[in-house]
């Protein structure tokens, strides 16, 4: 199957056709994914907004390729995941994909700038250039002055800001980002939004937000909404 190109001609940077998960627990089956069908043009921003159990971590951990059991097509930059074995789903993940989650998941051992920096440097970077472009990042999100200091020493609004600039360190084509500002009280949740989205788009990096609020998915370029399984105002 080929991807679906966007109108300007480039290939989406996302692609889901048909994509469905089920979880089975004794002898009842919840079809949480239906059917989903969703394209993620590069450098656009979609809100995937849908109520608490909608299934939105569902489909963010599918298109994460952080575990197998869903059926349909996932193409991400033009690759198709389910033809990749986990190597090349690890590659993929790593070269192509950052993610956000609800709570930092910061390595705690490690200062802010070295949380940067490990993602750039599994990749093979130079740890030099790492340093310099972690240190960009994070003074772009307003953490220049916390560097040395680790998770534990920061608060939620700033932990969220590192992990955001690790999830952008690697110069993604997509950012997958699960409730980004879920923990945070709501004038922070706006600041660190606005910082995230202004960050992508400088970027030029896609991202794919999943959020319950309508108010913060009022902000993204597009709103996507999940429904029994499947999405309403897909393009
Ligand atoms: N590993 C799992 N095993 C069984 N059920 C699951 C699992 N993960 C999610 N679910 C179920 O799938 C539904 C959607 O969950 P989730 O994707 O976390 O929704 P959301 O992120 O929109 O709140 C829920 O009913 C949840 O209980
Ligand atoms: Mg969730």
């Amino acid at each position: 199957m080929n991807s679906v190109p966007a109108p300007d001609g480039a290939p989406a940077v996302l692609q889901t056709t048909g994509l469905a998960r089920s979880f089975t627990q004794g002898e009842t089956t919840i079809h949480v994914l239906r059917g989903v069908d969703l394209a993620v043009r590069p450098g656009e921003i979609v809100a995937l907004l849908g109520p608490s159990g909608s299934g939105k971590s569902t489909l963010l951990q599918a298109v994460g390729l952080l575990e197998g059991g869903f059926s349909g097509s996932i193409r991400i930059a033009g690759t198709e995941a389910a033809k990749l074995d986990a190597a090349g789903r690890t590659a993929l993940r790593r070269d192509r994909l950052g993610f956000v989650y609800q709570f930092h998941h910061l390595l705690p051992d490690f200062n802010a700038i070295e949380n940067v920096v490990l993602p750039q440097l599994i990749q093979g970077a130079e740890r030099a250039p790492a340093e310099e472009r972690a240190a960009a990042l994070l003074t772009a999100l307003g953490v220049g002055h916390r560097l040395t200091h680790r998770p534990s020493a920061l608060s939620g609004g700033e932990q969220q800001r590192v992990a955001v600039a690790r999830a952008l360190a690697n110069r993604p084509a997509l950012v997958l980002a699960d409730e980004p500002t879920g923990n945070l009280d709501e004038a922070t949740a706006d600041r660190v939004l606005a910082e995230f989205l202004r960050l992508v788009r400088g970027e030029g990096s896609a991202a794919l937000v999943a959020t319950h609020n309508e108010r913060l998915a009022a902000r993204m370029d597009r709103v996507v909404r999940l429904h029994e399984g499947q999405l309403e105002g897909a393009a």
